[in-house]
Parts: structure tokens; C-alpha cells; sequence
């Protein structure tokens, strides 16, 4: 009897795995056959491809313009053509308002209400509330803080001089001086600081050193009934609960003594003052202290990995990195010094920081969830309800088509002239639609302070640690070299 039991059961969880793991045969759509329970994922979940390599191996696999693939056991259409991407990030963004991220409210609230996981009316609400927020005018009145620490990043970058520095140590320091400025109107003394509190902080938000926050990570993106099942946060809890009593403090401070900074805390302090309790949404406590802990977290890794490998870039490729300087020096003298429009005009600048973001797109994929049945008119592809929809951007961002050469660092291809070429939805490091990075003006301007405070008057060196090419480190979700950038930088 009990092998009759044993035998049925094997059955059903036969059953189950080829149904499941025959949805896109069934659906005729092209597709790459899945492992075992990891579905497309096998070596990146055994930590032995790095999720960027993958994504670019699914993308050259096939020449379709969509492709079905599982990660685990669930569903995911990959969509390679930049006419489906337009129908998806723009054209109905109504029917793919959602990412697909999963947050549990009772058990995470500050994610739940974090703009990159809100659903459908709470994230219209919320991104509605913060958009004037990050216009290029608030960003102006935020410059004179970020200046600040571009002179702090020269004299620590001073103190070094000529000496072997892990790139990114020294760029996260500037990162979240910046951010803690601007989110939480504080001095974080990071560059002068070794040992400042909210460095560590920072760095234990999103540790790419520890499994479990690697786990918790890619649970949220590929895995959510594990974020439920084992009450997954999506930032370190203890280190988010730090940030928010200093959020928390600084808003009663400023509060009691009509303090004005022009900073995201001002702002967040006028969305919360000027929410009636006939609005959609109420921003109370919680959901203001979401917002800001959004900026800290979105926007320190970010920035300072886009800086670090464009100093790398930078280190390899000494004629653009002459002709850089060439082009910061030119400005600053004309300009009398770093303003907002000096930056503003460094042309050279914006294009090897566009080049740095087309090879070193962080996230490496950008994803979408059907909130209906869909049918793409022209291809007649049709897709279900809550179909996870997955677009390459590494794949698109390698892909000779679009950017010859590509493994080659050339600015060039963002002059003027050339950028008008580049095809629509094949170039997208900040996403696009309603739905783009919020904070990419205010990343944009952070990048380029530090970049022309270090180049013009610094040579940045490679070293013999330095990794070429660099080394992906397949166990973290972002693209993060496994044994850092290490650089040298020496006066000049
Ligand atoms: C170089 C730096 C950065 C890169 C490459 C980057 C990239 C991205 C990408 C690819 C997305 C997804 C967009 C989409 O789905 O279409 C995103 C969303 C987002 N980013 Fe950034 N980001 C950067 C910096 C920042 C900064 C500094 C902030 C701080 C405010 C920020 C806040 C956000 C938020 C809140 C979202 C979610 C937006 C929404 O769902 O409405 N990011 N970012």
C-alpha cells in the first residue's frame, strides 16, 4: 500500500514539474530547455556564472524577439526586440505598471512602501509625490553639498597620493557623504572618517559579502514565496532601523528649529505637512521614512560602482583619460570653478560616463509584470496575467548591432552625432518609460562632481592587483569585481 502511496505521489510531483516546466511549449513560444528545479538559473544560483553573463548568454542563445526562459520553477518572457520593449516600458505601461519585486507590508513595511516595490495606485501616488522632488532645480540647490564632498574626496584622494586604493572603498565614502547629506541633511565624515558609524551602516544595508543578504536579494527579484515563507527584509533590518532614527531625529530637529537645508528632508517634510487626510495616499512616518531610505540605499551602491569603473575605464584607456582632463580643465578655468553649469558643459565628461553605463549597466536586466492578459498586436504573442517580463539590457548593451565593437570603450559613440543613431530601447542603463530611475539626474551630477574633482587634478594608474578584464563576482546580484578595483592615483 504504502508503495502504491509513494508511487502516486512521485507521479503528481512529475506531473506537476512538466506542467510547469512546459508553459512555454505549451504557449509555442521559443524557449531554453530549464535544469531541475532552477529552471535557466543553474549555474547562477550555484554562484558560478554571474547573472550578467547569463542574462547576455539567453540574449545571444537566440535571434527571436522573445524568449521564454524559468527562473526556478516560475515563468519568464525575455524580450529582445527593441519595438516589444517600447510596447512594454512605454507605449502600455499601463498593462506593465508593476515591477516584479516581492515585499510583504506586515513584515516589511519600509520596502512595501519603497517606490521600486510599490504596486499600481500606491506607486502612481507615491512616484506622483516624489517626482518634483528630483527636478534639475532641487538637484541645482543640492550642488552645493555635493561640492563639499568633492573637495573632500581631492584631499582624501591627497592623503594617498601615489598609493594602491580599492576604487570602490574610496567612492562609496564619497557616495554616502553625498547621500547623507542630501537624504538625511548630516555630515557622515566618511573621507575623513575611517571609521564613521554610517559607513559601516551603508555597507551592512546591502553587504555583498554575506549569503543570506545575497539570498534575500535575489529572493526578492526570482524567489518571492521565499520572502514570505521566511520573512525575508530587503535591507538589513538593524542597519535600516538605524537610518530611520536618524531620519526620524533630523526631521524633529529641523522641525523644532525651523531649520531649512533645501535638502530631500525639506521636501519630505513639506510632502508630509501638506497631505490632507483627503489624499490618496498619506504620507505618514513610515512612508516618508521609506522614501529616504530609498535614496540612501538606491543611490549609494549605484553611483559609487558607476564611478569606480569609470575610473577603471579611465586607468586602461590613458588617451581618453588626457582628453578628459583636457575637457574638465577647460571648463573650470572658464567657469572659475566646479558650478552646476561648468559640469552642465563638460561634454566629454557626459560621454564617458554614458559609455561607462552602456559596458557596466548595474542591474543588468530590467523587469516588468503583466497586470491583464496582453496580446503584442503585430506578433500576435499573447501572455497571462502576471507574466514576469524580463528585459536584457546587458544582452542589448553588448549587442554588435547596436554598438559595434562592443566590448571596447569608446565614448564616441555618445558625441553628438553619433548618439542620434543609437536605436531607441536598445541603450538603457536607468530603464525608461514612467517608470525610469528617479534618481538618474541626481546620479548623473553626483558621477560627474566626483570625476571632475579627481581628473583634473589626478592621473588615475592601473596596478598590478588590478583585475583585466575585471572579475565578475557571480555570488552578488549587481556587477561588482570579485577582488575590487584596485587603482592608483597620483597628482598631476
Ligand atoms: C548610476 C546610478 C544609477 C543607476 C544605473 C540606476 C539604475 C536604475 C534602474 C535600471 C532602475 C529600474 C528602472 C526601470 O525599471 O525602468 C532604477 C530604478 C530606481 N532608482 Fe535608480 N539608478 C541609479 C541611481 C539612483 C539614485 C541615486 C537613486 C536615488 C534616489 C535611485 C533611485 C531609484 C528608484 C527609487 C527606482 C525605482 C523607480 C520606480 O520604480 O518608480 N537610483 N534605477
Amino acid at each position: 500500500m504504502i508503495l502504491i502511496y509513494l508511487c502516486c505521489f512521485l507521479l503528481f510531483a512529475y506531473y506537476l514539474y512538466r506542467k510547469n516546466y512546459t508553459y512555454w511549449e505549451r504557449k509555442r513560444i521559443p524557449n531554453e530547455k530549464p535544469f531541475f528545479f532552477f529552471g535557466s538559473f543553474y549555474n547562477v544560483a550555484l554562484g558560478k556564472q554571474h547573472i550578467f553573463h547569463k542574462i547576455r548568454e539567453i540574449y545571444n542563445k537566440f535571434s527571436t524577439p522573445y524568449v521564454g526562459i524559468y527562473i526556478f520553477n516560475q515563468p519568464n518572457l525575455v524580450i529582445r526586440s527593441p519595438e516589444l520593449i517600447k510596447k512594454v516600458l512605454v507605449k502600455d505601461f499601463d498593462k506593465f505598471v508593476n515591477h516584479k519585486l516581492a515585499a510583504n507590508e506586515s513584515v516589511d513595511p519600509i520596502a512595501f512602501h519603497t517606490l521600486a516595490s510599490a504596486k499600481n495606485d500606491t506607486w502612481r501616488n507615491i512616484r506622483a509625490k516624489m517626482s518634483p522632488i528630483f527636478t534639475s532645480g532641487k538637484i541645482k540647490l543640492m550642488f552645493p553639498l555635493m561640492k563639499e564632498c568633492g573637495s573632500d574626496l581631492v584631499n582624501y584622494i591627497k592623503k594617498h597620493n601615489g598609493e594602491v586604493m580599492e576604487a570602490r572603498d574610496v567612492t562609496k565614502k564619497y557616495a554616502v557623504d553625498i547621500i547623507s547629506s542630501c537624504a538625511f541633511g548630516i555630515n557622515s565624515y566618511c573621507l575623513k572618517d575611517d571609521n564613521s558609524e554610517i559607513l559601516q551602516v551603508a555597507t551592512k544595508l546591502f553587504d555583498f559579502k554575506s549569503i543570506i543578504r545575497n539570498i534575500s536579494i535575489f529572493s526578492f527579484f526570482f524567489m518571492p514565496k521565499l520572502v514570505d515563507i521566511f520573512r525575508l527584509t530587503f535591507m538589513d533590518k538593524k542597519a535600516s532601523d538605524y537610518l530611520m532614527n536618524i531620519f526620524n531625529a533630523t526631521m524633529k530637529e529641523r522641525r523644532e528649529n525651523k531649520i531649512v537645508r533645501n535638502d530631500l528632508i525639506d521636501m519630505l517634510h513639506n510632502l508630509k505637512e501638506n497631505t490632507t487626510g483627503k489624499a490618496k495616499y498619506i504620507f505618514d512616518d513610515i512612508k516618508v521614512a521609506a522614501q529616504a531610505l530609498t535614496f540612501f540605499s538606491a543611490g549609494n551602491d549605484t553611483t559609487s560602482l558607476t564611478i569606480t569603473f569609470a575610473l577603471y575605464e579611465l586607468a586602461l584607456n590613458t588617451d581618453i583619460q588626457d582628453r578628459l582632463r583636457k575637457d574638465i580643465r577647460k571648463q573650470y578655468e572658464a567657469h572659475g570653478d566646479f558650478t552646476y553649469e561648468a559640469i552642465q558643459e563638460m561634454k566629454y565628461l557626459d560621454m564617458v560616463l554614458s559609455e561607462t553605463l552602456r559596458k557596466y549597466p548595474l542591474t543588468s536586466f530590467l523587469n516588468r509584470e503583466s497586470v491583464s492578459n496582453y496580446t503584442f498586436e503585430d506578433s500576435g504573442l499573447t501572455i497571462d496575467k502576471d507574466t514576469s517580463i524580463l528585459i536584457p539590457v546587458a544582452g542589448l548593451h553588448y549587442d554588435e548591432k547596436y554598438f559595434p565593437n562592443p566590448e571596447k570603450f569608446d565614448p564616441e559613440r555618445f558625441s553628438d552625432e553619433n548618439k542620434t543613431k543609437i536605436v531607441p530601447y536598445t541603450y538603457l542603463p536607468f530603464g525608461d518609460g514612467p517608470r525610469i530611475c528617479i534618481g538618474q539626474r541626481f546620479a548623473t551630477v553626483v558621477s560627474k562632481v566626483a570625476l571632475a574633482y579627481v581628473l583634473k587634478d589626478f592621473a588615475v594608474e592601473k596596478t598590478g592587483a588590478t583585475n583585466v578584464p575585471l572579475q565578475l563576482d557571480p555570488k552578488v546580484m549587481f556587477i561588482v569585481d570579485k577582488n575590487g578595483v584596485h587603482l592608483k592615483m597620483v597628482t598631476v
